[in-house]
C-alpha cells in the first residue's frame, strides 16, 4: 500500500516554500500526501521560532501526535515524526528530552537529507534519534528536487537565505545562519520550471531579499533590482513580488524595476518595526523614520501608485508612550494598506533576551490594539476605495470542489473574491469591485 504523509506548516512564506520542497522529496519517495491523521505512515512540523508563541505551537501539535502515534502502534502501525524548520535548528536535541517520540529533528537547510534520515528510520539503523543541522545552503539548493509536481499560479521562489543584519530581537540569523544567494541561473531555471506548469506569478522569497548578491552571467554578482530585469523577460511570467525588504537595502536597480519593469507589481512590504529614531536604534535596525519615509517618497517617484505594507513590534524595551506615539505618527504618514503587528517576545540567544522589561502587560497589549485599530482604518479605507471601480486580479484558487467561487490578489496584494460561472482560474481579468471588506473585496461576477 501506498504510504502517506502529513504536514503543518508554521511561519514565514520561507518555511511555505521548504514544505513545498520537503513534499516534493516525499513524492519521490513514494509517499502522497493526505490529511488525515489516522492514515499519516510520517507526520511532519515545519516549525516556526520568531516568538514564544510560535514555538509554542509546535509543543502542542506534538501532543497530539503522541496520541495519534500511540492509537496507530495499537494497530502494528509505525509512524515517524519529524520536526524540521526553526525551532529544530535553535532547539536541536533538546527536543527529544522533551518529546522523546520524535525520530527526526531536521534544520532548516538540511531538507535536502531528509531520504537518507527516513530510510535509517524505516531500517531501524537509527534506533531512536536522528539530527541534521548543517548550515549548508548551497548544498540544500542543489540538492533539492527540481521537479514541481504540485502547480501553482501563484508561486513561491526562495533566492536568498540567513540574515547578516543581526536586530537585537530577532532570531532569524541563528535559526537560518549567515546570507546566501543563489545563483542567477538556478532562479531563471526554477522559475522557467514554474512557468511551464501553469504560474503567471513568482512571489521572490529571502529573509533579506533586496540583499540578494548571487553570481550572474559572466561571474558578474546580480543585485534583486538586475534580477527581476531578467526575470521578467519569461514570457508566461507575468507578475513579479518580493518579500521581505529591509529598508537599508533598497538600491538604485531596485528602483529603476520599480519604475521600468511593469510585471513588478505596485505593492511593497517594506518593514520599519517603529517609529521611533531611538527604539529603531536600540533595535540595531540601522536606520532612522526620516530614511525610511525617503525610500517611500523616493519608490513612489518611480511608481507613483505603489502601496505599502509594514511589520511592527509593540513594547520593545525601552518603548516610552512618546516612542510608541512617534509609531503612530508613521502610521499616520505612510498610510499602510496591510501589516503585521505583535508585541514584543524576548527570545533566548538574542540580545536584547536580558533586557529589562519596562512595560506593564496591560500597557503593551493597549498600545497595540491602539496601533492596530488605527492599520484597521486605513485597511478600510483602501478596500472602500475600490467599490465600483475595477482592478487587476490574477485569479489563483476556487474556495470549494465546485469551483463557484474564485479567489486572487489584485495589483495591490488585495484578496479578491468573486462567485462566477466561467473559469477564470490562472487569468488575471480586470474586473469591477461589487464590495468591500476589512480584509478582502467581492468583485461582479463576469459573464
Ligand atoms: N527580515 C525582515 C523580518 C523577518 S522576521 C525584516 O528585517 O524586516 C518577521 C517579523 O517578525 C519582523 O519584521 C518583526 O516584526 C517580527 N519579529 C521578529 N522577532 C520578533 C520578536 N522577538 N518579537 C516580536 N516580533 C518579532
Ligand atoms: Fe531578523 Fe533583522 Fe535579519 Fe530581519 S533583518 S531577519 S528582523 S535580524
Ligand atoms: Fe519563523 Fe524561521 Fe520564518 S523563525 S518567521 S519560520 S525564518
Amino acid at each position: 500500500m501506498l504510504k502517506k504523509f502529513k504536514i503543518k506548516t508554521f511561519g514565514c512564506q520561507m518555511n511555505v516554500y521548504d514544505s513545498q520542497k520537503i513534499c516534493e522529496i516525499l513524492y519521490k519517495l513514494g509517499y502522497k500526501k493526505t490529511s488525515i491523521d489516522r492514515d499519516s505512515d510520517i507526520f511532519l512540523i515545519n516549525t516556526c521560532h520568531i516568538r514564544e508563541k510560535a514555538k509554542q505551537k509546535l509543543y502542542s501539535e506534538l501532543g497530539k501526535i503522541y496520541k495519534i502515534k500511540k492509537n496507530r502502534l495499537k494497530n502494528n502501525l509505525s509512524t515517524i515524526c519529524v520536526v524540521a524548520g526553526c525551532v529544530a535548528q535553535a532547539e536541536g536535541k533538546e527536543i527529544f528530552k522533551r518529546a522523546p517520540f520524535v525520530d527526526i529533528v531536521v534544520g532548516s537547510q538540511a531538507y535536502h537529507k531528509l531520504p537518507s534520515l527516513i530510510k535509517n528510520i524505516n531500517l531501524k539503523l537509527k534506533k531512536k534519534l536522528s539530527i541534521e543541522l548543517d548550515f549548508a545552503p548551497k548544498s540544500k539548493f542543489d540538492n533539492l528536487p527540481k521537479e514541481n509536481i504540485q502547480k501553482e499560479i501563484s508561486s513561491y521562489l526562495t533566492i536568498q537565505e540567513g540574515c547578516n543584519k543581526f536586530c537585537k530581537f530577532c532570531v532569524v540569523p541563528y535559526t537560518r545562519g549567515p546570507e546566501y544567494s543563489r545563483p542567477v541561473e538556478e532562479i531563471i531555471n526554477e522559475a522557467k520550471i514554474l512557468t511551464k506548469n501553469g504560474t503567471k506569478e513568482i512571489i521572490l522569497l529571502g529573509q533579506n531579499v533586496n540583499a540578494y548578491h548571487g553570481v550572474g552571467p559572466n561571474k558578474k554578482e546580480f543585485n534583486l533590482g538586475k534580477l527581476i530585469y531578467f526575470l521578467a523577460k519569461i514570457k508566461n511570467l507575468k507578475r513579479i513580488r518580493y518579500m521581505t525588504a529591509h529598508p537599508k537595502d533598497m538600491h538604485e536597480d531596485l528602483f529603476k524595476a520599480h519604475k521600468n519593469v511593469k510585471k513588478l507589481m505596485p505593492f511593497l512590504h517594506l518593514p520599519i518595526q517603529s517609529g521611533s529614531n531611538k527604539i529603531l536604534k536600540a533595535m540595531n535596525r540601522n536606520y532612522t523614520v526620516e530614511e525610511y519615509l525617503k525610500i517611500i517618497n523616493r519608490i513612489k517617484k518611480c511608481r507613483e501608485d505603489i502601496v505599502f505594507s509594514s511589520d511592527f513590534i509593540i513594547g520593545y524595551p525601552g518603548e516610552t508612550k512618546d516612542d510608541f506615539k512617534k509609531t503612530l505618527n508613521l502610521i499616520d504618514k505612510v498610510k499602510f494598506v496591510q501589516s503585521f503587528s505583535f508585541i514584543y517576545s524576548p527570545r533566548p540567544g538574542t540580545t536584547a533576551y536580558n533586557l529589562k522589561d519596562t512595560i506593564k502587560q496591560e500597557e503593551k497589549k493597549e498600545r497595540l490594539s491602539i496601533l492596530q485599530n488605527k492599520l484597521k482604518s486605513y485597511q478600510e479605507d483602501f478596500n472602500k476605495n475600490f467599490v465600483k471601480k475595477s482592478l487587476n486580479v490574477l485569479f489563483s484558487n476556487t474556495s470549494n470542489e465546485k469551483k463557484i467561487q474564485s479567489m486572487g490578489y489584485s495589483q495591490y496584494m488585495q484578496l479578491v473574491r468573486v462567485k462566477n460561472k466561467i473559469d477564470i482560474l490562472g487569468k488575471i481579468k480586470n474586473i469591477k469591485i461589487k464590495k468591500s471588506f476589512y480584509k478582502s473585496l467581492e468583485a461582479t461576477p463576469l459573464i
